[in-house]
C-alpha cells in the first residue's frame, strides 16, 4: 500500500495521541477548537478584506461558535437553531446571516426581530416570504453556477440560472426589500483554485448585466469550498484563499461587501472520530473484500461514505505511527448504525 506523504497529514495527526487517552465506549467525535480557530487566521490571512462567515452547519457545536466569535468570525446560520446557537454564544445579531434559501416563516419571524437582518433568497415565494416576516430586510440572490470539478458537488436545486435573476433581483425591491448582490458557492471541496476563474465570470457577467438595467448591487458573497486534508494534500488554506481572492478581486474590484461563508473549510481538519472495530467478516469464502464493521455508520455520523467520493484517513492502534492510506471504496465503513453520537469536546 502507498504511504501518505510525509506531513500532509499532521492536522489530524495531533488529535490522535491524545484519543488514546480517552476511555471511550461509543463513537466519539473530537474537535480541536484551537484548530478551528488556526483554520479561522490561515483563511482570513488570504482572503483580505472579504468578512468570514463561517457556515454553522458544518459543525454546529456551541465550543466551536462560542470560539470564533472571540476570535471576532461572523457567522452563515442556515437555520433558526443555528441562528440561536450563535446568539446564546454570544454572536452580536449584526455578524449573523441567514444563508439557507428555504426558511421557515416562524424562523425568519425569530430571527429578524433578534437583529438578523440578511437573507438569501432564490426564488420569487421565498421573497415574498421574506418581505411578509421581515419587511425591509436585505436580501441577495444566489446564482446557480456549474461546477462539475468538486469532491462533493451539489444537486442543481440551489440558486437560479442567469435568465431568471434581474426578474428576482427586481422583485426582491418591490415588495419593500432591500436587494443587496448576489451570492454563489462552487461547492464543497473545491480543490482547484483555477474553478475560480470560470464561475465568478458567469456572476460576473450576471452582475455587470443588472448595473446595465440601472440596479446598484453592493454585495458579494462566495460561499464555501475550501478544500481540506480528506486523502490528499492540499494547498495551505491562506495560499489558495489567497488565490481565490485574487480571482474575485479581478473581477468584482468594486464591491463594497465581499463575504465568504467557509464551514467544512474551517473545521473538517479539527475533527476525529473513534471509532470501535466490531466484525471482521467476509461474504462467503471466495469474497476478495474484508468486510471491516465499526461500531459507527453511514446513518450515524460517516454521511460522506454514502456514495461520496470524500474518504477519511484512518488510523489503527496497529499502525505504529503510520497514517494509512484510505481503503478502497465501500470497504471500510460501518454496516451498524450506532443508536447514538457521543461528543467529546478537547481543548488545549
Ligand atoms: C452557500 C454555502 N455557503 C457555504 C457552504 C460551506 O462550504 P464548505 O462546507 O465547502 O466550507 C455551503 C455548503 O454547502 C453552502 O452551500
Amino acid at each position: 500500500m502507498p504511504q501518505a506523504a510525509p506531513g500532509a497529514f499532521a492536522p489530524v495527526c495531533r488529535l490522535v495521541p491524545a484519543l488514546a487517552s480517552f476511555e471511550v465506549d461509543r463513537p466519539s467525535l473530537f474537535v480541536d477548537v484551537d484548530r478551528v480557530a488556526r483554520q479561522y487566521f490561515a483563511l482570513k490571512g488570504g482572503l483580505g478584506f472579504a468578512q468570514i462567515h463561517y457556515a454553522v452547519k458544518a459543525n454546529p457545536t456551541g465550543d466551536i461558535i462560542e470560539r470564533l466569535v472571540a476570535e471576532g468570525a461572523h457567522f452563515d446560520a442556515a437555520s433558526r437553531a443555528e441562528t440561536e446557537l450563535c446568539l446564546s454564544q454570544g454572536a452580536e445579531a449584526r455578524t449573523i446571516f441567514f444563508g439557507n434559501t428555504i426558511k421557515k416563516p416562524g424562523d425568519i419571524r425569530f430571527a429578524h426581530p433578534a437583529g438578523v437582518t440578511l437573507f438569501a433568497a432564490d426564488a420569487a415565494k421565498e421573497l415574498e416570504k421574506i418581505a411578509e416576516n421581515a419587511p425591509g430586510a436585505e436580501v441577495y440572490i444566489r446564482v446557480l453556477v456549474e461546477n462539475t470539478q468538486a469532491d462533493w458537488p451539489l444537486s442543481c436545486k440551489f440558486g437560479r440560472r442567469d435568465a431568471m435573476l434581474p426578474g428576482l433581483f427586481a422583485r426582491a425591491v418591490e415588495p419593500g426589500l432591500v436587494s443587496v448582490g448576489l451570492s454563489f458557492h462552487v461547492v464543497s471541496q473545491t480543490r482547484a483554485p483555477a474553478i475560480w476563474t470560470g464561475l465568478p465570470d458567469q456572476v460576473a457577467a450576471i452582475w455587470r448585466d443588472l448595473e446595465a438595467r440601472g440596479y446598484a448591487p453592493t454585495l458579494l458573497n462566495i460561499g464555501g469550498g475550501f478544500p481540506v486534508i480528506y486523502s490528499a494534500p492540499v494547498d495551505s488554506p491562506t495560499a489558495h484563499a489567497s488565490q481565490v481572492l485574487a480571482f474575485v478581486t479581478e473581477r468584482f474590484a468594486a464591491v463594497a461587501r465581499v463575504m465568504a461563508g467557509p464551514g467544512r473549510g474551517m473545521e473538517a481538519e479539527a475533527g476525529a472520530i473513534h471509532a470501535e472495530v466490531v466484525l471482521v467478516s467476509k461474504t462467503s469464502d471466495d469474497d476478495t473484500h474484508r468486510w471491516v464493521c465499526l461500531d459507527i455508520g453511514r446513518f450515524s455520523g460517516l454521511a460522506e461514505t454514502e456514495g461520496e467520493a470524500i474518504r477519511h484517513q484512518i488510523t489503527t492502534a496497529r499502525d505504529e505511527g503510520t497514517i494509512l492510506p484510505p481503503p478502497p471504496r465501500g470497504t471500510a465503513q460501518g454496516r451498524r448504525a450506532a443508536p447514538t453520537m457521543h461528543r467529546e469536546l478537547m481543548k488545549s
